[in-house]
């Protein structure tokens, strides 16, 4: 059981198989959504979900937001895991191409993404979902693993699903 939902206590860093990891999706989702019904403030949904994430995805190594604060800029937000790099241009990395693009960036080796940041250099994969609020880029939701291929595709929609829903109509 984690402090915040109901789950069952995986260590952290293990990669369980792709089912596993669905099924724990699967239960935690309708709990982070619950616990953040009504919330508008888009600090307060960021560190939840920073941590129950964190909870839910044993695979990561690292989980969390970086925020727009300029036109082409990055900063590191509420997260759980290693200490991260503070701020990304999107000129650079996973998150920039995330914030670029506007797209969720699934990559399953990062040593194979062209100017990927290295801000813990156990760090194998990544998927990146964008934020939108009101229709605009306002932050991206990093998780890192060091497993390869730490995340699926069916995950990604998973995941994508959750972050459209919590940063719906009203957040701030
Ligand atoms: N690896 C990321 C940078 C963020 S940190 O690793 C937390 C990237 O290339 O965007």
């Amino acid at each position: 059981m984690s402090e915040g939902i109901l789950l069952a206590k995986v260590a952290r860093g293990i990669l369980l198989p792709e089912a596993e990891r669905l099924a724990r999706l699967e239960t935690a989702l309708p709990q982070i959504e619950a616990v953040l019904e009504g919330e508008t403030d888009a600090v307060a949904i960021q560190a939840t979900l920073a941590c129950l994430l964190w909870d839910t995805l044993a695979q990561c190594n690292w989980c969390g937001f970086y925020r727009r604060i300029g036109e082409d800029l990055l900063a590191v937000g509420p997260y759980q895991g290693g200490m991260g790099c503070l701020r990304i241009p999107f000129s650079r990395g996973v998150c920039g191409a995330c914030a670029r693009t506007g797209t969720t960036q699934r990559v399953p080796d990062v040593h194979a993404f062209p100017g990927h940041i290295a801000c813990d250099g156990a760090t194998r994969s990544e998927l990146v979902i964008p934020v939108r609020i009101q229709d605009r880029l306002e932050a991206v939701l990093d998780l890192d693993s060091t497993h390869p291929a730490g995340f699926s595709a069916p995950e990604a929609h998973l995941l994508e699903g959750l972050v459209a829903r919590v940063f719906g109509l009203g957040v701030r």
